[in-house]
């Protein structure tokens, strides 16, 4: 296994909040880890420090063993030109999915590809098409966002974000503004992914999901990875009165004996 992602002692700050005070977390080639945390605990500030959408305050992110940015006296320095290049390899997916009203789904699928990577017209509408099948949307290819139901349109979303071929994929509460007989087929499609070895990592408050799917769960609480370890075990056997709290809140989800 080689390593995908590497986040070394991350800290990120807004002010005088803290809200990251040093993450480690290796995410290996093929593995889903999935994020736990309370709203505000900072999951979806790591994820974005992870592609840069927020720079960290201190700390480090390797992407494939390459560490992102140069150190200089002690800190990090970014060129924004290292940063896009990044953003190329790092597929996210959020709770809104954005897509351009006025392009076709395979026109959004299309459209990174053409002009981020600079890829043909040709070539852009072939790949569009196979992710489309993917995620079980080509059939929709020439339909608008607007008819397609809140589901597809986050699967297309997941398919545009598959088109750039990714290192790794993000996903950040890619469910939560579904309606609940809406989810099970965005989390299907995610499930699909992690079996066909994608990696990823992944926010959610789907504990089934993370139960049955992921490799590795991790509970962020104040600032820290409070939890690590196997799904059963972090999920059946929390080791903290915080996880714990946590996990009696999500009291609907029952774990499989
Ligand atoms: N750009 C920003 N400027 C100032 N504060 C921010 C910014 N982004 C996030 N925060 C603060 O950082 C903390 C963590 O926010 P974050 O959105 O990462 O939490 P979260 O775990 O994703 O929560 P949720 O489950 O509600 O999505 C919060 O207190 C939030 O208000
Ligand atoms: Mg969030």
């Amino acid at each position: 296994m080689s390593e995908i992602v590497q986040i070394s002692d991350l800290h990120k700050s807004f002010g005088d909040l803290n809200v990251l005070k040093g993450i480690d977390l290796t995410v290996q080639s093929g593995e889903t880890v999935v994020l736990l945390g309370s709203s505000g605990s900072g999951k979806s500030t790591l994820l974005r420090c992870v592609n840069f959408m927020e720079e960290p305050t201190q700390g480090s992110v390797s992407l494939h063993g390459e560490l992102i940015g140069t150190e200089a006296g002690g800190k990090m320095q970014y060129r924004e030109s290292e940063l896009c290049a990044l953003r190329t390899r790092i597929g996210m997916v959020f709770q809104h999915f954005n897509l351009f009203p006025h392009m076709t789904v395979e026109q959004n699928v299309m459209e990174g590809q053409v002009t981020v990577l600079k890829r043909s017209k040709s070539e852009a509408q072939s790949k569009a098409m196979t992710q489309l099948e993917r995620v079980g949307l080509a059939d929709k290819a020439s339909e608008y966002p607007a008819r397609l139901s809140g589901g597809q349109k986050q699967r297309v979303a997941i398919a545009r974000a598959l088109a750039m071929d990714p290192d790794v994929m993000l996903f950040d509460e890619v469910t939560s503004a579904l309606d609940p007989e809406l989810v099970g087929e965005v989390l299907k499609t995610m499930r699909q992914l992690a079996d066909e070895g994608m990696t990823m990592l992944v926010v959610t408050h789907e504990l089934g999901f993370a139960y049955h799917v992921a490799n590795r769960v991790l509970f962020l609480h104040d600032g820290k990875i409070l939890e690590e370890g196997k799904p059963q075990q972090v999920l059946k056997n929390p080791q903290t009165q915080r996880m714990r709290e946590f996990l009696d809140g999500h009291s609907l989800f029952k774990l499989p004996d």
